[in-house]
């Protein structure tokens, strides 16, 4: 039987200065993100934490919808970044996933560029980063991310990228309290304010399984088709078009082709 989640249980004894220090537990919520935004305009701790049971109106990227049942990690986090800072988050992020996921599940995940964490090419994870200013002349920054923790692949459905759960890969459940914890022990150990933001970088790059990759690209309305050749220090994913020349996408979809 899987440990409770509950904000003490997450927090107890955390070895973390500032991410997680404070948690904010909800069994059901709509949407962990509106929450951390209220926190974020009302001034709430660098690093607060707002955890979901379950989400009944998740929002993923490019405003699409976001599967989380109970099982699931729902996870938002509120930070206050140099805006320089903002696009290594989704890096810092993404990495930290990998690593929580490595050290707790055992599994092997890789990153589909901007950040989709897959485990054996079917998406596991999902990451939305989302910014303003606080109207006191700082930023926020929401990190939101939602892990396939113990859910049945039928229940969170296989629309764009194939999906895949935690519990799916490894045959058994995993601790989402654990998990919790180290992905909040991994996000400050790359959070880019310790001026590591160069090996967040490389760390990320490493972890891409875009790179090298034939794909194809969505970025609104454009179609690019190409070989990944490598990412920028923002995030900025090249591709070498067919016709000899790069394409520089900062957001889209990417489809690896082989
Ligand atoms: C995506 O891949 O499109 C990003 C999905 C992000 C989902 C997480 S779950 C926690 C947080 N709350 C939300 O409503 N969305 C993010």
């Amino acid at each position: 039987m899987e440990e409770k989640l509950s904000a003490f249980s997450i927090k107890n004894d955390l070895k973390t200065r500032f991410i997680g220090k404070r948690v904010i537990y909800y069994p059901s919520l709509p949407s962990t993100m509106t929450v951390a935004k209220k926190e974020a305009l009302a001034g709430a701790a660098e690093g607060t934490a707002i955890i979901a049971g379950e989400q009944t109106e998740g929002r993923g990227r490019l405003e699409r919808r976001w599967v989380s049942p109970a099982g699931s990690i729902s996870l938002s986090i509120v930070l206050y970044p140099q805006p320089s800072l903002l696009p290594s988050l989704i890096m810092m992020a993404s990495l930290a996933v990998v690593r929580a996921i490595e050290s707790i599940a055992g599994l092997k995940a890789q990153i589909k560029w901007p950040n989709d964490i897959l485990i054996n090419n079917k998406k596991v994870c999902g990451i939305l980063v989302e910014s303003g200013s606080t109207g006191k002349n700082d930023t926020y920054a929401i990190i939101g991310i939602g892990i396939n923790a113990n859910v049945k692949v039928e229940s969170i459905g296989d629309v764009l990228v194939p999906a895949t759960s935690l519990s799916g890969e490894s045959g058994g459940e995993v601790s989402r309290l654990m998990l919790v914890r180290q992905l909040l022990i991994e996000m400050e150990r790359l959070y880019p304010a310790s001026n590591n933001s160069e090996d967040v970088y490389r760390g990320w790059m490493d972890s891409l399984v875009t790179i090298g990759k034939k794909v194809r690209a969505v970025s609104g309305k454009a179609i690019y088709e190409g070989v990944a050749e490598s990412v920028n220090k923002d995030g900025g994913l090249v591709i070498r078009l067919q016709d000899g020349s790069t394409k520089t996408l900062t957001a889209g979809d990417v489809t690896l082709q082989d």
